[in-house]
């Protein structure tokens, strides 16, 4: 199927941001790493980067990406003031209650949320987030990327048991980046805007689970108790201590078996 973005429809969607931009890329190394280029180069504004495929798309931890070109790759480069601090953890979970209801709107398909930035359908990872901060001088931007697995993709062996797609035909990629952006910018615009956490919650597959989690080096289980505003994720141990997580990641212990 021919699923060229249209950068007019896009330039609509982000018209509530002033002097937005839009650039298609066919291949990149990573819209992530474009984005943060043209922050060093002197791009003062909002800036939407889309690539049909990355060959270095970046996850989080270190991670790479897949992604081939049944996907939708996107970063939000965002200015913001260096003197405001905005906890990128909770751009994260804003963005992915954007994405999870820009699912729901375009093609019906109902995704749960893993903390802190994976999308899970059928009890596979179909989207990941990674949100960078980047300062130079006086000036600093979020950079918000998000992959989606859109379309039916062969995931190589490693990643078969893990990543899933949509399996979307129909529904273009402008369309699911349109209401993306519709749902994202008033949470971008508006970091005090903390009406994300209501869904985030509910659409959360860790709260009240059992879970497993590294700090310092050490493993610990326990049970995921609440999201903060911030973001950042509470955790009971066996022992009964509270912890409150900002970095890493959990495991779901029922699926590690
Ligand atoms: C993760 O799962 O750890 C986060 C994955 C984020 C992938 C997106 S794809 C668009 C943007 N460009 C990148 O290189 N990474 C993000």
């Amino acid at each position: 199927m021919q699923d060229l973005y249209c950068s007019s429809q896009l330039l609509t969607a982000l018209s509530p941001l002033p002097h937005p931009s839009v650039f298609v890329f066919e291949e990149i190394d990573s819209t992530n790493l474009e984005a943060r280029r043209r922050f060093l180069e002197g791009d003062c504004g909002y800036t939407l980067l889309l690539a049909n495929r990355q060959t270095a798309g970046r996850g989080r931890l270190g991670r790479s990406f897949h992604s081939p070109s049944a996907g939708i790759y996107l970063s939000l480069l965002a200015p913001v003031d260096p003197n405001t601090l905005v906890s990128s953890v909770s751009v994260t979970c804003a963005a992915s209650v954007a994405v999870r209801r820009a699912i729901s709107d375009t093609t019906g398909k109902q995704t749960q949320i893993k903390w802190v930035n994976d999308l899970y359908h059928n009890g596979k990872k179909v989207c990941g987030i990674l949100t960078e901060a980047v300062t130079i001088g006086d000036r600093a931007a979020l950079i918000v990327g998000i992959g989606i697995n859109l379309r039916p993709t062969n995931f190589p062996d490693d990643l078969q048991q893990i990543a899933g797609s949509l399996n979307e035909t129909t529904v273009s990629r402008t369309t699911v980046v349109s209401s993306l952006l519709h749902h994202l910018i008033p949470f971008l615009t508006n970091p005090s805007d903390h009406s994300w956490l209501e869904d985030y919650r509910s659409a959360s597959c860790v709260l009240g689970k059992p879970v497993s989690w590294t700090e310092n080096g050490v493993t610990q289980t326990g049970t995921a108790l609440s999201i903060h505003e911030d973001g950042a994720l509470s955790v009971r141990d066996n022992s009964g201590s509270l912890h409150l997580l900002r970095t890493g990641e959990i495991s779901l212990r029922a699926l590690e078996n």
